[in-house]
Formats: C-alpha cells, sequence, structure tokens
C-alpha cells in the first residue's frame, strides 16, 4: 500500500500523463512485491527487490521527467521475463483482467468487458440456450469433486417451484490453496457475473456467497463489487431492463474445512452448525432453506462469462488455476489448459525444487486428495488422470515436495488435519482418523509393527468406505496413495526386525 500510495502521489502532480491504481495478485508470489508498467500494449512486470516506496516514487518521478516508462526499471528492481515459462506458458482467461483491473472500482471492470455477457445473455434471453452451452462446453466445477457444470445446472432448472437459490462456494479451505482467494481479490465481478448468468439459467432470485473469515481482504473488496453493481443495476432488481431479478448476500464462515462441504455450507447459511447430512436429497432437489439450489465454486463461476465471450470452439478444453507451493524455485498461482502435464507444471514453469533436488511427490488435492510419485510427472493433469493415479484435481492446490520428503510423515500431517477438522457427527470419521493418526505416529516412532501397517491399511479403507461426508470418506487418500506410491517409505520406519518379516 505504501508504494501504491507514493506512486499515485506522484501521478497526481500536474501533465504527469499516467495513471496508478490497485490491482489484485498477478500470479509469480515468490517473485512478489510486484508492480506492473502499461505502455501502450506493452506490460512489464516489474519485481521490487531493494528498493523502498519512497525510492521507488522517486526513480518514478525521474522518469517521468525523463520523458517515457517504456524501458523503466527502478534501481533495485528486476524486470521480468514475458517469455518465462512460469508467465508464457500461461493461458489466463479466468484470470485475464486478475492484475490489470482495480477490483474495487466497477467502471474499470466495465471498461474491460465485464457483464457484458450477462447483458447478452439477457437480451437473448434464452435460459435453456446458457444451459446448453455451459453443457457443450464439458465444464465441470472446479470444487474438488468435479461434477458436470452443466448437468447439475439442468438439474436444478428442472426442479418444480418458483423459488430457487444459488450458492458460491469461497470456502476454499486446502491447506497450500489460493486459487479462489486470487479470483475474488483481483477481479470479484467475474464471480458477480457468473453467477447472475447462472441464476437466470436456472431460475434462482437470490444467492449467497459463503467466504472464510480468513480472507478479509476477499470480504471487503467482494462487499464492495456487490454494493458497486448493485448500484449500476447489474444485481436486483429488473437486471439491465430486462425481466430478470437477482439480488445476493456474504455469508462470512468461521473458517470450519468441513464447512466447504456443501450440506455443511448449507446449514452454515440457515444459522445452524456446519456439520454435513447424508446425500439425497441433493442441494439440487433440497438446498439453502429447502429450496433447490445451484452450488457452484469461484472458478466455476468465474468460467461462465468467459465461456460466453470465447465460444466454445476458442474456449476449447478450458483451463484450471492452480497455486503451485512447497519445494518449487517458483511460487504463486497460474492458469493452464487442463490437460498440461504435471511435469510442464511443476518443472517447467514451477522450475522445480530451488536447489536442483529431485522431486518426489506432487500432492494434489489437499486433505482429500494424494501424492504423485515423480515416476508419473507425465501424466497429463485433467479429472480422470488424476483419479487412476489415486488423487483428484480437487480446487487446485499443489505441492511439491523434493527427495528429503518423508511421505509417512506428510501423510500424517494431512490426517492431523482431518482429525482436527472432522465435525464429529459420524463415529468412522470422528474416532477413524483418530487411530489413523496415532499409527501413523506410532510409525514415525518407529515403534510399528507390520501388524499395525496392515491395521493402518484396513482402517483407511474402512474411513473412506463408512464415513458421511466426503471429508471422511477422502481423509484416508493421502494414506492411501502415499501406501500405494511410496511403500519404502512405510517399510523403512517399521522396528527392524519387523521390516525383515
Ligand atoms: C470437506 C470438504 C470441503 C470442501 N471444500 C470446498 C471448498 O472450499 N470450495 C469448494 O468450492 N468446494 C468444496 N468442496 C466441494 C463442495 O462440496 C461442492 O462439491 C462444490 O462446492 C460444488 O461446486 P463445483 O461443482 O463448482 O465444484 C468441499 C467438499 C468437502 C467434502
Amino acid at each position: 500500500m505504501a508504494l501504491l500510495d507514493r506512486c499515485a502521489e506522484v501521478a497526481q502532480q500536474p501533465g504527469s500523463g499516467i495513471t496508478v491504481k490497485g490491482v489484485g495478485c498477478h500470479g509469480p508470489c515468490s517473485d512478489g512485491p510486484l508492480f506492473s508498467v502499461a505502455c501502450g500494449d506493452e506490460v512489464r512486470l516489474i519485481s521490487v527487490q531493494s528498493s523502498s516506496a519512497s525510492e521507488l516514487a522517486m526513480e518514478l518521478q525521474e522518469a517521468l521527467s525523463r520523458g517515457s516508462l517504456r524501458e523503466w526499471v527502478p534501481r533495485g528492481c528486476r524486470s521480468l521475463d514475458p517469455q518465462s515459462p512460469f508467465l508464457a506458458l500461461q493461458r489466463r482467461i479466468v484470470l485475464e483482467r486478475c492484475g490489470q483491473i482495480d477490483p474495487e472500482d466497477l467502471s474499470d471492470a466495465e471498461s474491460a468487458g465485464a457483464y457484458q455477457q450477462l447483458n447478452a445473455v439477457l437480451a437473448a434471453n434464452n435460459p435453456e440456450a446458457v444451459i446448453d452451452l455451459v453443457r457443450r462446453s464439458g465444464l465441470r466445477g472446479r470444487g474438488g469433486a468435479g461434477y458436470p457444470t452443466g448437468l447439475k445446472w439442468a438439474t436444478v432448472a428442472a426442479m418444480p417451484g418458483a423459488e430457487k437459490r444459488l450458492v458460491c462456494n469461497a470456502d476454499e479451505g486446502d491447506p497450500g490453496a489460493f486459487m479462489d482467494r486470487t479470483i475474488l481479490e483481483g477481479d470479484p465481478h467475474s464471480v458477480l457475473e457468473g453467477m447472475a448468468i447462472a441464476a437466470f439459467a436456472v431460475g434462482a432470485q437470490h444467492g449467497f456467497i459463503y467466504i472464510r473469515a480468513e480472507y478479509p481482504l476477499a470480504i471487503a473488496r467482494l462487499r464492495r463489487a456487490i454494493a458497486q453493481a448493485q448500484q449500476q443495476g447489474w444485481l436486483g432488481t429488473t437486471i439491465a431492463g430486462s425481466r430478470f431479478s437477482f439480488d445476493l448476500e456474504l455469508r462470512v464462515g468461521a473458517g470450519a474445512y468441513v464447512c466447504g462441504e456443501e450440506t455443511a455450507l448449507i446449514h452454515s447459511i440457515e444459522g445452524q452448525r456446519g456439520v454435513p447430512r447424508p446425500r439425497p436429497p441433493y442441494p439440487a432437489e433440497h438446498g439453502v432453506f429447502g429450496l433447490p439450489t445451484l452450488i457452484n465454486n469461484v472458478e466455476t463461476y468465474a468460467n461462465i462469462p468467459v465461456l460466453h465471450r470465447l465460444g466454445l470452439e476458442r474456449y476449447g478444453v478450458g483451463t484450471k488455476v492452480f497455486s503451485l507451493t512447497g519445494h518449487v524455485s517458483r511460487s504463486g498461482v497460474i492458469e493452464v489448459p487442463i490437460g498440461t502435464s504435471l511435469r510442464t507444471i511443476v518443472e517447467t514453469m514451477a522450475g522445480g525444487p530451488p536447489d536442483h533436488k529431485p522431486i518426489k511427490a506432487v500432492q494434489t488435492g489437499g486433505p482429500s486428495g494424494g501424492c504423485i510419485p515423480a515416476a508419473a510427472l507425465d501424466t497429463p493433469v485433467d479429472y480422470d488422470s488424476l483419479q487412476a493415479l489415486g488423487t483428484i484435481m480437487g480446487s487446485g492446490g499443489m505441492v511439491v515436495m523434493d527427495s528429503t520428503t518423508n511421505m509417512v510423515d506428510v501423510a500424517a500431517y494431512f490426517m492431523a488435519f482431518s482429525r482436527e477438522e472432522s465435525c464429529g457427527k459420524c463415529i468412522p470419521c470422528r474416532t477413524g482418523t483418530v487411530q489413523l493418526e496415532l499409527l501413523l505416529r506410532k510409525l514415525l516412532a518407529r515403534k510399528a509393527t507390520v501388524a499395525d501397517l496392515e491395521q493402518l491399511e484396513r482402517l483407511s479403507e474402512t474411513v473412506r468406505d463408512a464415513s458421511l461426508c466426503g471429508l471422511g470418506q477422502s481423509a484416508p487418500k493421502p494414506v492411501l496413495s502415499t501406501l500405494r506410491h511410496f511403500r519404502a517409505d512405510y517399510l523403512a520406519l517399521l522396528q527392524p526386525l519387523e521390516a525383515s518379516r
């Protein structure tokens, strides 16, 4: 903020000829703090290395007095190479406006195209065609389970009754995941526009965005975006002169991971304790306050205006936004075409481990996902290929681990997370995660026997098969996938006599 404020002071001087604005995240987080300089079509990303805000503002002043900012790279800063794999291999369609527009200024978003697709959809007045486009695009939910979005929309649209509800799941609780946060902080109107189009398609009049309290900046920007969209007539009654009315409100959750699960989330919106319930009935049939409800993830909604703008052919297979963390040289948020290989993402784009250690595993899907061994790095990142490896695409958190990582330790970390976050409603999850963690800790203390290892495997399968909701059903995945791909790490921790049995 200090950099923004000081540069804005310089820009305000008469005749400066420049505009300074705050934007959302550009993506290459490990190079941050970052700012971009746009001259005509040329946009350069600049990484601040050792300058203070005051020094930079002085340099900006000097550069302006010299005439142009075209080649300007202040002292203590570095210009990022746009041809570097991290930037060049991306296809930024959902994140296109993130880092470009001021997310707190609706007119800036509108001049970059916000709400044009909603306008066109309302003018065409054909909800079936909207659902058909989503169905034919093959778009699958970006929140984890990968359910076909068009099918979900068609189910909600077909439900009887005049009152329906819409929910945006912005709970984003996976450790190492910050994709939805990036979208909401950088371009909140893309999500609001996607929600309004979805509401028109399924016939919903009211919506909720459920967001965790740990995202104060995203909450503030969303609040502002909603107020501005209401003021401008993009939300509210008779939107854009049509007969369609839709409004929405924010619900701030206290940060329980299980509240990302759709039935727990619905309870939380209703003011009840955030615990899941068995499905069916699915939210499409019996959702918020018993009404048919469409629930989609932030990134799923943000895809909708893009799909309309590009059309089926140019949209193609679509993209996925990932957050890259762990043992990587370049961490941050990227958007790549679905089907990009894991190797391209973690080796070429993220640069692999910083000290050239070999990669041992890549964790995808957070506590509900699993670990992919280095031997499978050429796998295309799509829903089905990752599932075949015992993990999931999940919401997009990707944690890279180098050869020094003990995979039993990793499994224990995720199990501790699931144990802590289990709501305790069903016994397999409540007691199973405790027992599984104890077995993993016993292994790490080198006190486990072969019988313990067998028990770990059996109990993992029981918890997976018997738990009430996705939290318990997937909590054993980090154990099962590491047992499958990294069994040697487990065997090496058995008591010496036991390992040879
Ligand atoms: C324990 C648990 C946590 C979840 N957390 C999230 C979350 O933070 N965000 C999200 O979009 N979906 C989350 N989901 C998936 C949702 O239940 C739901 O499938 C999703 O919001 C549907 O949206 P989509 O079809 O657009 O992916 C979670 C599921 C489980 C079981």
